[in-house]
C-alpha cells in the first residue's frame, strides 16, 4: 500500500503542523505528549503509516492493518474559541464529519453515526473515534481517528470480521488514503467551528443517521446501567433513551449493549 503525500496534506488540509510516523503504537498517546508543550501550533496532525497499539474508549483497543486510517488532531478550542459547554459536542461532530465523506464515497451504503463517536456502514464498524484531553493542559483536545479503508477485515483477528468493516470491503475497491485524510480533515474544521455559536446547526444531521434510533440499548454510565429504547439524539447531542421511568437524556456513558 502506497504511503500518505505528506506535500498534498499540507497544501489542502489547513493545519499548523504535521508529525508523520512510519510506525508508532498510538498516535492518541504522541498526540497527548506533543499537547504539553506551551507553543503548540493548532491544529497539531499527528499520522501514522502504520499504527501497532492504538488505544480505544476505556480498555478497548483499535485494530489497524496494514492500509488503515490512524490519525490524532490536537486542537486548541480557545483558538477555535468554541465554549467548554460545547465540548461533549466534539466526539458527534468528528463521527458526523467521517459520516459525510463516506457518503460520498460509498453514496449505495447505510452510513450511519452510534452515540456518541462511532460511525457504522451497513450495520458494521468502520470508524472509531476517541477525545482525549491533555492532562494538565485541560484545554487542549485530541481527536483520535481510526477508519478503516484499505485494510480489509479479512486480514483482521477473526472476532472483528462480522462486527467490523473498512472502505475496500464495502466498495471492492482501494481508495487513496491521502485524499480521504484531506476530505476528513476539511469537513471536521468546518463542522468545528460551528461550535462556536449558541446553536447546533448539526442536530439534525446526527440525528438522521443515528444508528441507534429505535433499537434498545444498554448504557454504561460509569457502572450505572440505563436500559432503554433509543428516541434519538437531542440538540444538545445528549442521547434520548425510553426507559420505564420516562425519557432520559443521557449526555456521557457507553453504549455497553444493543438488545
Ligand atoms: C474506539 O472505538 O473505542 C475508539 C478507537 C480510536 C482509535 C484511534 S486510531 C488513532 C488514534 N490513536 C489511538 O491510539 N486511538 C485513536
Amino acid at each position: 500500500m502506497n504511503s500518505f503525500d505528506l506535500p498534498r496534506i499540507e497544501r489542502d488540509a489547513d493545519l499548523a503542523a504535521i508529525e508523520f510516523h512510519a510506525r508508532i503504537g498510538s498516535t492518541n498517546t504522541r498526540a497527548v505528549e506533543l499537547a504539553q508543550r506551551p507553543d503548540l501550533p493548532s491544529p497539531l496532525l499527528v499520522l501514522a503509516d502504520e499504527q501497532f497499539a492504538g488505544r480505544g474508549r476505556g480498555t478497548n483497543q483499535w485494530w489497524a492493518g496494514s492500509g488503515g486510517l490512524t490519525f490524532s488532531l490536537v486542537i486548541r478550542p480557545d483558538a477555535a474559541a468554541f465554549p467548554r459547554r460545547n465540548w461533549p459536542l466534539v466526539s458527534l461532530t468528528t463521527a458526523l464529519s467521517v459520516a459525510q465523506v463516506l457518503e460520498s464515497r460509498v453514496p449505495h451504503a447505510a452510513v450511519r453515526i452510534k452515540w456518541p463517536n462511532d460511525v457504522y456502514v451497513n450495520g458494521r464498524k468502520i470508524c472509531g473515534i476517541l477525545v482525549e484531553t491533555s492532562g494538565n493542559r485541560a484545554e487542549r483536545l485530541i481527536l483520535g481517528i481510526g477508519l478503516n479503508v484499505n485494510n480489509s477485515l479479512s486480514s483482521a483477528p477473526i472476532e472483528l470480521q462480522s462486527i467490523a468493516t473498512a472502505l475496500i470491503d464495502v466498495a471492492a475497491r482501494p481508495f487513496d488514503r491521502t485524499e480521504i485524510l484531506i476530505a476528513v480533515l476539511q469537513r471536521l474544521q468546518q463542522l468545528l467551528r460551528t461550535l462556536a455559536g449558541e446553536t447546533w446547526p448539526l442536530a439534525d444531521a446526527w440525528r438522521q443517521r443515528c444508528y441507534l434510533q429505535g433499537r434498545t440499548v444498554q448504557l454504561d454510565s460509569s457502572g450505572r446501567l440505563t436500559t432503554g429504547v433509543c428516541q434519538g439524539i437531542d440538540d444538545e447531542g445528549a442521547l434520548l433513551l425510553l426507559t420505564d421511568g420516562g425519557v432520559q437524556r443521557c449526555l456521557g456513558g457507553v453504549v455497553s449493549r444493543i438488545l
